[in-house]
């Protein structure tokens, strides 16, 4: 068994955990917001049509903020149709789909306020102008006397929305947005939107588009260009990273978290570089605003859209998970947590049916799908400050990627001076032994130590077997003076949580 150490120290902090770092993201796609959060007549649904399983599921997810309304599909999307009486049919250019407008703001909103989060509203600025990005800030957060808070009033909310992030668009360097931009172009736009949406609520804070991924060939280039128009008015700039496994190479599928972590420490720098050149008192900070697992569904999605071309709700990027899916998942939230000083936000995407966490069955059941597991332990214990994780591990190389440490891990301290720490055995064929060096802590009082391992790790949760991948408590000793060693079986995610 190989050893491997892990040097904790209060006085070691990387930064506070930003809990946005654990948030999710629903879009007009598919079955998520039709048939996923919202069902009318489903047996569970309450009067406004929401399934009041999704909601309990969402609730014990314990996510902070949603991104809302899209995605790809915001690029197109006209948001007057989604308020008041009068909501048209409308084709959804993105996913090939109608919109039928039946979800909107009003009903989006009150049920992201009923499972605990915030909204991230995000503004069309692919076919929208500013002028639009400026009257959707002064529909929700004005409190009243000019048209649009009045057309909210008007619409049944009194109070305003007090909605405090919003995206500047989406993606917008991709082919396959509607309404895609040069950087520049981007930059011009995204700049002024943002001034007068600032100037109508200036408590509110804006992300600003990076690239849709590290693999687009404008990546970098575009970073530099659009912040140098757009640095002044901004908060955040967005990455956006899907990962998978189609060759079954899983060493190398598990290392991928070490190009998420690149990632995001180069988009830092091309921050701090516009920052420098601009001579700027500002720091931006990242909101990786999409990320996830995504590969599973795509050849069939490309067939469904072809035989049913413009049918509301079709079922698209249902991503059925497996184990080793649930532990590049823990990965990726590690690899957030050791970069907390600067991601600020991340949201999965997306929260129901849509490469999510939960999944429904019309008329049916709802379920966690492996990767739930992680996300729900990393929210409910991984708060407080990220304390440098100082980790000697034996490291080996796969197709892509060099050193790539056998046991990753993150750790937390809460106000109480709790510790967990999370980390996965990225191994397949070996365990780990944990020796904890807890130098500064005073002796904890009890210790947990919950595991997620399968023997399979093409392992599945379904309708029939929705608890065939999930979490297990194992035997742990109290800690002593400093803690003992902890078995990190292979291929497993693990929480130990130190309790004062
Ligand atoms: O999350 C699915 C899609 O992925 C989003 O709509 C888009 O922004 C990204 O390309």
């Amino acid at each position: 068994m190989q050893k491997i150490k892990l040097v904790l120290d209060r006085d070691y902090a990387i930064g506070a955990v930003d809990e946005r770092i654990y948030s999710n993201f629903v879009e007009h796609l598919g079955r998520c917001v039709y048939g996923g959060i919202y069902e009318k007549g489903h047996p569970t649904s309450d009067e406004a049509g929401f399934r009041g399983d999704v909601k309990e599921l969402v609730k014990k997810l314990n996510v902070p903020m949603i991104r809302y309304p899209g995605g790809n599909f915001v690029s197109g999307f006209c948001w007057e149709d989604s308020v008041g009486r009068d909501r048209p049919r409308r084709l959804d250019l993105a996913w090939l789909t109608t919109e039928t407008n039946e979800v909107g703001l009003h009903e989006f909103y009150d049920w992201a306020r009923e499972v605990g989060s915030q909204v991230m509203y995000a503004v069309n600025l692919g076919t929208g102008t500013p002028q639009a990005a400026k009257d959707v800030v002064e529909y929700c957060n004005h409190p009243g006397g000019s048209k649009y808070a009045d057309m909210r009033i008007a619409n049944g909310k009194k109070e305003p929305m007090g909605i405090r992030t919003f995206c500047l668009g989406n993606e917008m360097d991709g082919p396959w947005q509607m309404g895609q931009k040069t950087a520049y172009e981007y930059g011009r736009v995204a700049s002024e939107a943002a001034k007068m949406m600032k100037w109508v609520d200036p408590a509110i804070e804006l992300v600003a588009c990076g690239s849709s991924s590290s693999q687009m060939p404008t990546f970098g280039e575009w970073e530099l260009t659009m912040l140098s128009e757009c640095y002044d008015n901004v908060d955040y700039v967005s990455l956006h990273r899907y990962y998978g496994n189609p060759d079954h190479n899983t060493e190398d599928f598990l290392a991928s978290s070490m190009d998420l972590d690149e990632f995001i420490k180069i988009v830092a720098s091309i921050c701090d570089a516009v920052k420098g050149k601009k001579r700027s008192k500002k720091r931006l900070y990242l909101s990786f605003d999409e990320w996830n697992v995504w590969y599973h569904s795509l050849g069939q999605d490309e067939e469904i859209k072809r035989q049913r071309r413009w049918e509301p709700a079709l079922p698209l990027l249902e991503d059925v998970y497996t184990f080793e899916d649930a532990l590049l998942v823990g990965l990726m939230i590690i690899t957030f947590l050791k970069n907390a000083d600067r991601v600020k936000i991340a949201c999965m995407a997306q929260l129901v049916n849509v490469i999510a966490p939960i999944m429904t069955r019309n008329g049916g059941p709802a379920w966690t799908q492996t990767t739930f597991w992680p996300l729900m332990q990393a929210s409910s214990m991984g708060r407080g400050i990220s304390l440098l994780p100082i980790l000697s591990s034996p490291k080996a190389d796969t197709k892509h990627y060099n050193d790539v440490p056998m046991v990753d891990a993150a750790a937390t301290m809460d106000e109480q001076g709790n510790v967990t720490v999370f980390a996965v055995n990225r191994s397949l064929e070996e365990d780990a032994e944990l020796l904890m060096d807890l130098r500064s802590f005073d002796k904890f009082a009890a210790a947990v130590h919950s595991v997620l391992h399968h023997e399979d790790l093409k392992a599945v949760n379904t309708e029939a077997d929705p608890d065939n991948v999930r979490p297990k408590a194992v035997p742990i000793p109290v800690p002593g003076d400093g803690i003992d060693a902890v078995c990190l079986g292979k291929a497993s995610w693990n929480v130990i949580q130190l309790k004062r």
